[in-house]
């Protein structure tokens, strides 16, 4: 009976400050949220992809190399991220699961309230092409076809109809600035234009989502800034969700969103 009433003692004298520090702490916990989000636009309330508790570890002989430790992030429609970090930090493993290119250990992924882990190799596949576009540091363009085939080998696991393919090949061709160049071979090209090439092609099935990893690693610094300005483009006039993995801080600071991966998990 002592104790309780000396804790009401308690609780009378210092209510005041208890009710302060949490003021405190909500306040604190508010800004620091604002930081991490750092909107700068209006961004869609829906969430296109759902990563939940997400682990991926590697085989290397008998060891097991931790990539992911458990990562959860909700990517909203629309939304342009960086995912930054050092090397090894988990980068391009994160950007593989949500592209459906690997599984998880543990851990789900969804993209459009899709369980990638539910469907099989063969539907992961379908889905991918219809949904994903894939763009990487090294643009992979085939040597020896024109930048026209190129484009428009992108469209065959699709089955599109050949004419609807040539179209849109074109007219991706003006979006990325290179309708002048569609018969060329890449060794024509310079990398700024490869890798805007590649960056059409992976635009060719109407992909809902762009993933790329390190698209600026291999170019100039006026180059990368072409191509941060044509995925902002792409976002603004196709509303496409896009995550790019980068370690230019240049283009961290242009993206909705900064996700920073430390050691396999979100910093
Ligand atoms: N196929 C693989 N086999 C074994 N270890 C891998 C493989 N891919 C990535 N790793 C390891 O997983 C960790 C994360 O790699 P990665 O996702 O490539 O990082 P980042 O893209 O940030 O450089 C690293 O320790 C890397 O060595
Ligand atoms: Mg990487």
């Amino acid at each position: 009976m002592i104790a309780r009433e000396e804790g009401e003692q308690f609780l009378h004298v210092y209510k005041g400050d208890i009710e302060r520090a949490i003021a405190d702490l909500r306040r604190i916990a508010t800004e620091k949220k604002q930081q991490i989000s750092r909107p700068k636009r209006p961004i869609s309330e829906e969430v296109v992809i759902r990563v939940s508790g997400l682990t991926k570890s590697y085989s290397v002989g008998k060891q097991q190399v931790s990539a992911l430790g458990g990562v959860s992030v909700d990517i909203h429609k629309g939304e342009f991220v960086a995912l930054t970090g050092v090397s090894g930090s988990g980068k391009s493993t994160l950007l593989q699961l949500i592209g459906g290119l690997d599984k998880p250990t543990s851990g789900t992924v969804e993209v459009y309230s899709q369980n990638l882990s539910k469907l099989s190799d063969r539907h992961v596949s379908e889905f991918r092409n219809r949904t994903i576009g894939f763009i990487f540091q090294f643009f992979y363009l085939q040597p020896f076809l024109k930048l026209r085939q190129n484009l428009e080998v992108a469209g065959i696991p699709l089955r599109t109809k050949p004419v609807d393919r040539r179209k849109k090949l074109e007219s991706l061709a003006e979006v990325v600035g290179l309708a002048d160049r569609l018969d060329h071979f890449p060794k024509e090209l310079s990398g700024g234009q490869m890798q805007r090439a590649a960056i059409a092609r992976a635009l060719l099935n109407d992909p809902k989502i762009l993933l790329a990893d390190e698209p600026t690693g291999n170019l100039d610094s006026k180059n990368s800034a072409a191509i941060i300005e044509l995925f902002e483009k792409i976002r603004d006039e196709f509303g496409t969700t896009i995550i790019i993995v980068t370690h230019d801080a240049a283009i961290a600071a242009r993206a909705d969103r900064e996700i920073r991966l430390k050691d396999g998990v979100i910093a």
